[in-house]
C-alpha cells in the first residue's frame, strides 16, 4: 500500500497566492465586465531589456549550429555566469565570494526551499512572523514541525516582526540552529542596518547557528548605508548562505535564473560534533537533482551584468521604486500607516481591520488586488501588502479607485 507522507496533511490546503488567485478568478467570472488590477503576487509586468533579449536571442541561436550548440551544461551554471556574479554582485562590495561559490539556479522559491535538505530533521528552525511562507511550509513537508496550531506549527519559533520592532526581530530567546532572514524583506518592505545584521552575525557564530539570507530585493536598495549582501558584515563567511534572484531584479519571473552563495567555509555538524562542508554537500545535492538552468538564459542573465544591460535593468527597478513611492505617498495621505516602499517593491500597510477582509473589501469594492498580511503569519493579521509591480497607469488607476473606497 503507497502511503502518503503525512508532513504534507499537515500543510494548509493551498499556498497563500494560489488561495488568492482561486478567490480573484471567483471575483472575475461573477464581475466579467470589471477590469481587476493585480498588486497582490509580486510578479513584475515590465518587459525583458533589450541588452537581455538581444544575448536570449544570441543564445537561441548559438542552439541552432551544430559548432555553437550547447548540450547539459555544468549543474553549478556556467563559468562565465558565475564569474560575473561573484566579481559584480560580491567582490565589488568586499565580500569575499569567489567564482566556486556561486550556484546557479531557476528560483530563489526553489533555492530556499531544497536547500534545508542539507540539515537533520531534529534541528530548531527560527522563522521571522510575517513570512514569506516557503521558508515555512517546505520545513514542515521536511517533518521538522509540528501540527498547526492556531495558525502556528508547533517547534518552529517564530521571530516576531512588529511595529513596535520596526519589523526587525530580536534575537530569539531559546538556541536555535537554522535562522531564515529577509531584507529587504518580503512582505514588509523593511530593511536591516549592517549594525543589526550584525547582531545575527554574532549570535549564529556563538551558537553554531546558520542564516538562510533571502536578498531576493537587495537591487530596490537605494540607502548606501544599507548592506547590499550580508557578506559585508565581518564574519559572516563562516555562518551565512545568501539566495538572489534576477526574477525582480531585471524582471525574470518568466526567464527563471536565481543564484545562491554557499561560501566553502560554511559548515553543518555531524552528531559526533564534525564540521561538514555545506558547499560540498549543496555541490553534490545540485549535481544529483538537477541539470541546471539552460544556456540561453544564463547567457540572457550574464548580458544583465553589462554596461548597458545594468542601466537598462537600473531603470526597470527605479521605475517600480516610484510607482511603490507613489502607492505609500497615497495611502498615508488617506491615513493609513506603512511600512516599506522606499528601498522595497512591496509597501506594508496598517489596514485598521482584519487582512481577509480588508483584501475582500478591495476586491470588492476598488477591483483591486492585495495581499492579506494574515496570509505571511500571525503577525501580520490587521495589515495587507500592496506591490508596485504593475505599470504606473494602472498604479495610478488603483490609488484612484482607493481613494474613492477608502477616504
Ligand atoms: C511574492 O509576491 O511574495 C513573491 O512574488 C513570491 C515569490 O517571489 O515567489
Amino acid at each position: 500500500m503507497i502511503r502518503v507522507n503525512e508532513n504534507y496533511l499537515k500543510l494548509k490546503a493551498s499556498y497563500l497566492f494560489s488561495d488568492i488567485a482561486r478567490r480573484v478568478a471567483d471575483f472575475q467570472k461573477e464581475n466579467p465586465d470589471r477590469k481587476i488590477i493585480r498588486m497582490g503576487i509580486g510578479d513584475v509586468t515590465e518587459p525583458l531589456s533589450p541588452a537581455v533579449i538581444r544575448a536570449f536571442h544570441e543564445g537561441v541561436d548559438e542552439m541552432a549550429s551544430a559548432s555553437t550548440f550547447h548540450g547539459y551544461g555544468p549543474e553549478q551554471g556556467y563559468g562565465f555566469l558565475r564569474e560575473l556574479i561573484a566579481r559584480e554582485d560580491f567582490q565589488s562590495r568586499g565580500a569575499d565570494i569567489a567564482p566556486d561559490e556561486i550556484f546557479i539556479s531557476d528560483g530563489a522559491k526553489c533555492d530556499t526551499g531544497n536547500i534545508q535538505e542539507l540539515f537533520a530533521g531534529d534541528i530548531r528552525v527560527a522563522v521571522p512572523d510575517p513570512v514569506y511562507p516557503v521558508y515555512v511550509d517546505t520545513n514542515v513537508m521536511a517533518g521538522r514541525t509540528g501540527n498547526n496550531a492556531g495558525g502556528r506549527y508547533e517547534s518552529l519559533v517564530y521571530l516576531e516582526g512588529t511595529r513596535a520592532n520596526g519589523f526587525i526581530p530580536d534575537l530569539p530567546k531559546e538556541p536555535v540552529d537554522l535562522i531564515y532572514l529577509c531584507y529587504p524583506n518580503n512582505p514588509t518592505g523593511a530593511t536591516i542596518t549592517r549594525e543589526q545584521l550584525g547582531k545575527w552575525v554574532d549570535y549564529a557564530r556563538k551558537h553554531k547557528a546558520l542564516i538562510l539570507y533571502d536578498a531576493a530585493y537587495e537591487s530596490f536598495i537605494r540607502d548606501p548605508s544599507l548592506p547590499r549582501t550580508i557578506y559585508e558584515i565581518e564574519g559572516a563567511r563562516e555562518v551565512a548562505i545568501e539566495f538572489r534572484s534576477l526574477s525582480k531584479t531585471a524582471g525574470f519571473t518568466g526567464t527563471r535564473l536565481a543564484f545562491v552563495a554557499v561560501p566553502k567555509t560554511c559548515v553543518a555538524y555531524d552528531s559526533a560534533g564534525n564540521g561538514h562542508s555545506l558547499h560540498a554537500l549543496w555541490n553534490r545535492r545540485q549535481s544529483t537533482k538537477t541539470n541546471g538552468v539552460s544556456y540561453p538564459v544564463q547567457k540572457a542573465a550574464a548580458a544583465v551584468y553589462s554596461p548597458e544591460g545594468r542601466a537598462q535593468t537600473a531603470a526597470l527597478v527605479d521605475h517600480y521604486l516610484s510607482n511603490a513611492a507613489i502607492i505609500r505617498r497615497e495611502m498615508t495621505s488617506l491615513g493609513y500607516d506603512c511600512v516599506g516602499g522606499e528601498n522595497s517593491p512591496y509597501v506594508w500597510i496598517d489596514g485598521k481591520m482584519g487582512s481577509w477582509e480588508f483584501f475582500d473589501m478591495l476586491l470588492r469594492e476598488a477591483a483591486v488586488v492585495c495581499t492579506p498580511g494574515a496570509g505571511f503569519g500571525a503577525c501580520g493579521e490587521g495589515f495587507i501588502r500592496i506591490s508596485a509591480f504593475n505599470s504606473l497607469e494602472n498604479v495610478q488607476e488603483a490609488m484612484e479607485r482607493l481613494r474613492s473606497v477608502l477616504k
